[in-house]
């Protein structure tokens, strides 16, 4: 029996279901029903789309702007009132503007139940099996899902409201007045909310006040609410956070439900009541970005782009040499993650990229833009200590079908090469060309590419709405936008504003072989101390060597010999004798200190110093003052040797900020992904910042 020293972070308590003699299903947990068999979907019509008058809004957006919609659901159960807004969006809202589907949801369905539920309503069954398609695991965590080419982004946040929704919060230390048309407030609100989960009856915890807190400041002027429930406390506790409320009748038996507006004065005078104080990460107040410029044609730079365009806002790349020219210009790469038994902010971003990630690429795949194949990765475990940690996880996460474990011979049964040892596989991963994902995000209308020009100075100009501008080495301007994002890898260091970065190039080299130099031939992908791909037209890509702080990419002899050496090692006899690699390729990985990439807005160095000085005494301390942050330049580096994995969500992320959205992420991962990270973990260790 494997025991462990810490609690399992993988672990979620999934929904019990019993089915009632008329198919409707109960929650065990609760003793109430999820949705009744006559009337289920004309009760959340009536209480969710038409109380938060969805149809009307949505048929006065403009159809020559693109935006989005953003619905904040407690509990999300079956997903009914999830699919029910999904079809009257695709029905009345106009094609450039996406919804936004936030939905908490303590204890998940079973995809087994959710499918079962779902047969209730053949109305609703080609959105129904969308998403049952995209249903994330059962692990808890924000579960970003985007459906129908975008044209939904559906957030499942799987944990108890009560924690999850304070984690949406940036960091507000005390309330300032909103208005939807400032044009200074970039702060993520919701537009409506379904106030959903059992009645207070059957689950008072929920309705608690912390819920109600949230709400207010997930709220703007016009943001609307719809309950079925009419109780008093529900409706003291709203009112309390700036809602105006009204008594409406409720459907079928039920005689009375709330439903009602934010009013912005209320919630102004109000205290923040949640203790969501680190301010050095609250962004300052942000103007609109209508254009934006990307520096590095990598896969970062790239994603960014496209999540960016897919948003409106007009792009240009400035690219030193051409797309996918630095490390993002291998022919192959695998798209993998390496898990942890521990609880921790890298294996909870490592584990939600990943999760991501699949689902994104398969559906790129299954279009034909990009290339590549799900084949199946399997993880080999490198050392003893590897093996003891695989040994914890499948304790952990036995029961779920993105991975499973393998000893001897299911290992070779999977790759189709002799194996020993054991290891876990991910059946749904595989590899992918990086090089074609970067051609597919920037084949976009409003994606412009600058190739074979290096972007020297970035430049503030106040006397042009202080739009950027971006220089060469002449000092020419080679573009201007409202926004910059640097997306340029371990060259992030040439610019002031990002130099003192802790990036750490990793050089590394892959060799190519012909797939006749083998004596077996590779089913999956093989991930040991290198990797071993399945071969494109006959070539096999064996990666990759590892070398630190060296940052030469001309291709070395010695590199060849390692990694026809880890070749070996894996699998002896796999590789013929005297085979010479044909060719190969170096580049430089760009890793930050901590392994985590490196995302968000970037901070002004000066003023941190200035303004967090005395956490070199008392790292505890409360500092209320709002970060210092080059108005709109953000930073999308430091990807380590899984940007396949981490960047599509990381781009999600920029443009979230950039955008003014809730983020794809939780606040404490977007805190430990932000540059400033560095720059306050030095002032608690009383060192120089700059
Ligand atoms: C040998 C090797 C094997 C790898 N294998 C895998 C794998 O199997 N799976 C995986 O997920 N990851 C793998 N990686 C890591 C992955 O390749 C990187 O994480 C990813 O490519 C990083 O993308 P990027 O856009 O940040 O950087 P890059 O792809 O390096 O892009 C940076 C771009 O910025 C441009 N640039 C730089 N300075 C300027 C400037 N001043 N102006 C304009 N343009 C500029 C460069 O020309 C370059 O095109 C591997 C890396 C290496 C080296
Ligand atoms: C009535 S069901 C929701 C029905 C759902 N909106 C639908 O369309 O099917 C209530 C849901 O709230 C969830 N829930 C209850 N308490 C919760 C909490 N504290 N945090 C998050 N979800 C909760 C339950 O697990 C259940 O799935």
């Amino acid at each position: 029996m494997v025991t462990s020293s810490h609690p399992n972070p993988y672990f979620l308590e999934a929904a019990n279901i019993d089915w009632d003699a008329d198919g409707a299903p109960r929650a065990g947990i609760y003793g109430d029903i999820y949705f009744s068999q006559e009337s289920g979907i004309n009760e959340s019509r009536h209480v969710f789309l038409f109380h938060n008058q969805l149809a009307e809004r949505w048929q006065a957006l403009d159809p020559e702007k693109s935006g989005r919609f953003t619905i904040i659901e407690t509990g999300f159960g079956t997903g009914l009132n999830f699919l029910l807004a999904w079809q009257l969006w695709q029905s009345v809202a106009p094609p450039n503007w996406q919804l936004h589907y936030i939905s908490v949801e303590k204890h998940p369905l079973h995809p087994q139940d959710l499918k079962r539920a779902h047969a209730s309503w053949p109305e609703l069954q080609h959105l129904a099996s969308i998403l049952q398609h995209n249903y994330p695991p059962l692990l808890p965590g924000q579960h970003r899902r985007m459906l129908n080419s975008a044209q939904v982004c559906l957030d499942l946040l799987f944990d108890d409201a009560l924690a999850c929704l304070p984690a949406l919060l940036d960091s507000p230390s005390r309330r300032s007045p909103r208005s939807q048309n400032s044009p200074q407030d970039r702060t993520p609100y919701a537009d409506a909310w379904f106030l959903d989960g059992f009645s207070p009856a059957s689950n008072p915890d929920m309705w608690h006040d912390t819920l109600f807190a949230c709400m207010g400041a997930l709220s703007k002027p016009e943001t609307t609410f719809a309950t079925f429930t009419s109780a008093g406390f529900v409706k003291r506790g709203l009112r309390a956070q700036g809602f105006q409320i009204e008594k409406v009748t409720g459907y079928g038996r039920k005689r009375e439900m709330l439903r009602g507006t934010f009013s912005n004065q209320a919630a102004v005078d109000a205290p923040f009541p949640l203790n969501v104080a680190v301010p050095w990460h609250r962004p300052a107040a942000q103007s609109p970005v209508a254009s934006a410029i990307v520096i590095g044609a990598g896969l970062a730079g790239c994603s960014t782009a496209r999540a960016l365009a897919e948003r409106g806002v007009q792009v240009t790349i400035i690219e030193r040499d051409a797309p996918a020219s630095g490390a993002s210009g291998n022919p192959q790469g695998v798209l993998y993650t390496k898990l942890s038994p521990a609880p921790g902010d890298l294996n909870q971003f490592a584990l939600t990229s990943f999760l991501f990630a699949l689902p994104y690429y398969r559906e790129q795949l299954k279009n034909g833009a990009i290339e590549g194949d799900l084949c199946g990765v399997l993880q080999l475990a490198n050392s003893s200590k590897d093996a003891a940690q695989f040994e914890q996880l499948k304790h952990f996460l036995s029961d779920q079908d993105w991975l499973q474990f393998a000893t001897d011979d299911e290992l070779s049964t999977l790759s189709g090469i002799p194996l020993a040892g054991c290891g876990y596989f991910y059946p749904n991963a595989g590899w992918l060309s990086p090089p074609s994902i970067c051609a597919a995000d920037i084949d976009y209308p409003n994606i412009r590419v600058i190739n074979h020009c290096e972007a020297i100075s970035l430049l503030n100009t106040p006397e042009q709405n202080q739009q950027w501008q971006v220089q060469d080495q002449h000092g020419q301007i080679i573009a201007a936008a409202d926004a910059i994002v640097i997306a340029n890898s371990n060259d992030a260091l040439q610019f002031p504003q990002t130099q003192y970065l802790p990036l750490k190039p990793i050089r590394g080299q892959l060799s190519y072989i012909n797939e006749s130099d083998l004596t077996q031939t590779p089913r999956c992908v093989i991930c040991h101390e290198g990797y071993l791909a399945p071969a494109i037209d006959g070539t096999l890509c064996i990666g990759a060597s590892f070398t630190l702080r060296d940052s030469d990419t001309t291709v070395q002899q010695r590199d060849h010999d390692w990694n026809l050496s880890q070749l070996n090692a894996l699998s002896p006899g796999l590789l013929k004798d005297g085979v010479v690699p044909s060719g190969g390729r170096a580049s430089l990985r760009c890793s930050s200190s901590d392994y985590l990439p490196i995302v968000g807005a970037v901070p002004i160095a000066a003023d941190f110093a200035k303004h967090y000085a005395p956490l070199g005494k008392d790292a505890r301390r409360v500092i209320d003052t709002p970060a210092s942050n080059y108005p709109n330049v953000y930073i999308n580096v430091g990807h380590g040797s899984r940007g396949l994995t981490s960047t599509p969500l990381c781009a999600e992320l920029i443009a979230s900020y950039i955008c003014g959205e809730i983020r794809p992420l939780p606040r404490h991962l977007c805190e430990s992904l932000s540059p400033a990270r560095f720059l306050i973990r030095r002032l608690i260790r009383n060192q120089r910042i700059s």
